[in-house]
Parts: C-alpha cells; sequence; structure tokens
C-alpha cells in the first residue's frame, strides 16, 4: 500500500486509512469478532490509519478499537474525535445527538477518557468532530496545542470546520488534517475548502467515500434498513431521492463493468485520483469489503473515464443534502 503525507508536520499514513464507525454504531447489525479480524487483516495489507470516535456507539467503538490493536500500538496511526455530544442508546434507534462542545476542559477530559478507552497513552491524530460556534476556534485549539505539548496527541485536525476557521486554528497550531465528507456523491469540499487546505499544506481525509454504502450499488431499497441504522435520517437515502440516486449509481456501475472492477471500487479509485494529499477512510466490519476496497488502490482510471464519470454525476447532482437539516447546521462553520 502506497504512504501519502497528511500536513507538513510529519504524519505519513496508508493511502487508504479504515473506518471503523460502522462496527459498533450508524450502519446496523454488529459482530465484534468479525470486525476485530477485519481490523487485523486491514494491517496484513498494509493499512495503518485507523479512525473511531468518542461518539460511535458512543464510546464502544474506541474500546472496540483499543482492544483489536493490543500489541501492534507502534504499528499503527490511530484517529479519534472529541466534541460531538449524544444521549445514551434509545432502545431500537439511533442515539441523537444533543450538543456540541468546544470548551478547553472539556477538550482535556474528552482527551483523558480517549486514552483510556483506547488503551493507549497518545492519540496520533486528534480531531475536533465538529466547530462549537459558542467558543472561539482559538481556545479550542489552544486546549488541543496543549495536549500536544503534554505527549497525550502527536497531530491535530478538525472535521467538517469552514475555510474560515481553518485559517484561524492554523495559525495557533498547526493543522495537520481537515476530515470532511467527499466522495463522487458528495463534492462541496471543491469549491473552498480543497484550495483552502491545499493553500495552507493541510492534508484531506476523506470520509464516507462510498457515500455510507450507496456508491457500491448494492443499496436497493431503503426499507432494508434495520430500524437503528442511521440512514434512515439521511435525506438522500429517503424515497424520491433514493430512487433518483439510485439511477445515476446504476449509470456509474456500467462503467465499472466496463472496466472488470466493482461499482465501490470505482468510486474509491476516484477519490483517490484527486490528489496525493487525499486519504479515504472507507468504513466496513467485514473481511470480504475490506479486501475489495483495498484493491481499489491498484485501480487508475483514464482522463475520458474521468470526464464520463463527470458527465453522469457532476458536482451537486446528488438529490438530497448529505445531513438532516439539524445535522447540516453543524458542518462549514
Ligand atoms: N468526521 C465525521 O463527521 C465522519 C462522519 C462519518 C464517517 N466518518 C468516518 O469515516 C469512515 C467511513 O465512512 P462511512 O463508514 O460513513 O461510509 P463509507 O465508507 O462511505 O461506507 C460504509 C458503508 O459501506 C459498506 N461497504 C464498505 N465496503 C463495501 C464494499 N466493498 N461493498 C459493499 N459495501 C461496502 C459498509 O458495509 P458494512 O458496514 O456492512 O461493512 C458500510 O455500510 C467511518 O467509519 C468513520 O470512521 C467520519
Amino acid at each position: 500500500m502506497e504512504r501519502r503525507k497528511l500536513g507538513s508536520q510529519g504524519l505519513t499514513v496508508s493511502a487508504q486509512g479504515l473506518g471503523c464507525m460502522g462496527m459498533s454504531d450508524f450502519y446496523g447489525e454488529r459482530n465484534e469478532a468479525e470486525s476485530i479480524a477485519t481490523i487485523h487483516r486491514a494491517l496484513d495489507r498494509g493499512i495503518d490509519f485507523f479512525d473511531t470516535s468518542d461518539m460511535y456507539g458512543p464510546f464502544t467503538n474506541e474500546e472496540l478499537l483499543g482492544r483489536a490493536l493490543k500489541g501492534h500500538r507502534n504499528q499503527v496511526i490511530i484517529a479519534t474525535k472529541f466534541g460531538i455530544m449524544r444521549s445514551k442508546p434509545v432502545k431500537d434507534g439511533w442515539a441523537p445527538i444533543t450538543g456540541i462542545n468546544g470548551r478547553p476542559e472539556y477538550v482535556r477530559s474528552a482527551c483523558d477518557a480517549s486514552l483510556k478507552r483506547l488503551g493507549t497513552d497518545h492519540i496520533d491524530l486528534y480531531y475536533q468532530h465538529r466547530v462549537d460556534p459558542e467558543v472561539p476556534i482559538e481556545e479550542t485549539i489552544g486546549a488541543m496545542s496543549e495536549l500536544v505539548s503534554a505527549g497525550k496527541v502527536r497531530f491535530v485536525g478538525l472535521s467538517e470546520a469552514g475555510a474560515q476557521t481553518i485559517r484561524r486554528a492554523h495559525t495557533i497550531h498547526p493543522l495537520s488534517a481537515l476530515q470532511s465528507e467527499y466522495s463522487l456523491w458528495s463534492r462541496d469540499m471543491e469549491e473552498e475548502i480543497l484550495p483552502t487546505l491545499r493553500e495552507l499544506g493541510v492534508g484531506f481525509v476523506a470520509y464516507s467515500p462510498l457515500g455510507r454504502g450507496f456508491l457500491t450499488g448494492q443499496l436497493k431499497n431503503p426499507d432494508d434498513f434495520a430500524a437503528d441504522d442511521y440512514r434512515r435520517n439521511s435525506p438522500r437515502f429517503q424515497g424520491d431521492n433514493f430512487a433518483r440516486n439510485l439511477e445515476l449509481v446504476e449509470r456509474i456501475t456500467a462503467i465499472a463493468a466496463r472496466k472488470g472492477i466493482s461499482t465501490g471500487q470505482l468510486a474509491l479509485a476516484w477519490v483517490m485520483a484527486q490528489g496525493n494529499d487525499i486519504v479515504p477512510i472507507p468504513g466496513t466490519k467485514r473481511r470480504r469489503y475490506l479486501e475489495e476496497n483495498v484493491a481499489a488502490a491498484a485501480v487508475t482510471i483514464t482522463a475520458e473515464e474521468l470526464a464520463e464519470i463527470a458527465g453522469i454525476l457532476p458536482a451537486g447532482a446528488a438529490s438530497g443534502e448529505r445531513y438532516p437539516a439539524a445535522m447540516m447546521s453543524y458542518v462549514n462553520r
């Protein structure tokens, strides 16, 4: 697996990471044994960049990752996040978000709690998961910078922050990465955010590069999701939007079939082709999907194919917002 540089502070990671969120939350059934086997298979395949957050579970995903990486700590880059607070898991439903917290004292306590759950004495890449509009970013990043001085964190990042926030944060402590949604059907980062990151020398970690599974072409019916599957809340996965988006993905599938690869592999290869400062973190809890996703790192896409894909799915082509309204208000601020 090729390696890519994130930012200008010395962080390098495998060109594809592994998103661990779905192993504990968001996407229906859980299987701890298969999830841990998937993490170990990722290590065997040269993936050393593992993504989690304290809000996944909540909390249980960091614990799972910590258990899986026991004995491998020196081989891996652990990325986690703080700042999104959720209610206790609700019966038969997805635990709702109750607020965003970027206060310095909260940053310190969240970091200590994550270290404990991960079973480690340092976090390699620590992100603020969403910007808290009530707290100046300078104060939040200042607290994160102190964590670096204390040796608890190596590199600092933001998730879903706006361009001005990125600039302000970067003057307080150099950011190594921004993590935001980026894929064939979520391209809003291209206008202002990606150029800002490139100007500042900040890396980009692309989350949900498979469109939360939609861009694999395997999801055919929104009624198939479990009761607690987060995607039930997501506009793109509902009613007419689902049907319209499926038509677009089916046209992408035709290109993938011609190349002898899966639709998901084409979607991942597309993200990886957008620049060597971009690292996608596809999420899966199954070894079978992991193998398929790793193989996408070897796929090349020609300029003609890129143009053909752009003709089918130009920026903004997806039907429906990428988050429900309340959660849309948390991004790009
Ligand atoms: N910073 C943020 O706000 C934020 C938000 C969302 C996600 N993330 C991070 O980004 C990571 C990746 O994003 P994501 O998990 O939301 O979405 P994703 O990677 O776009 O898609 C994950 C979904 O695709 C399915 N899948 C994966 N590989 C597949 C394959 N080869 N064939 C068919 N289906 C496949 C998975 O199924 P299975 O689960 O059944 O394996 C899962 O349902 C997360 O794990 C998380 O760490 C961050």
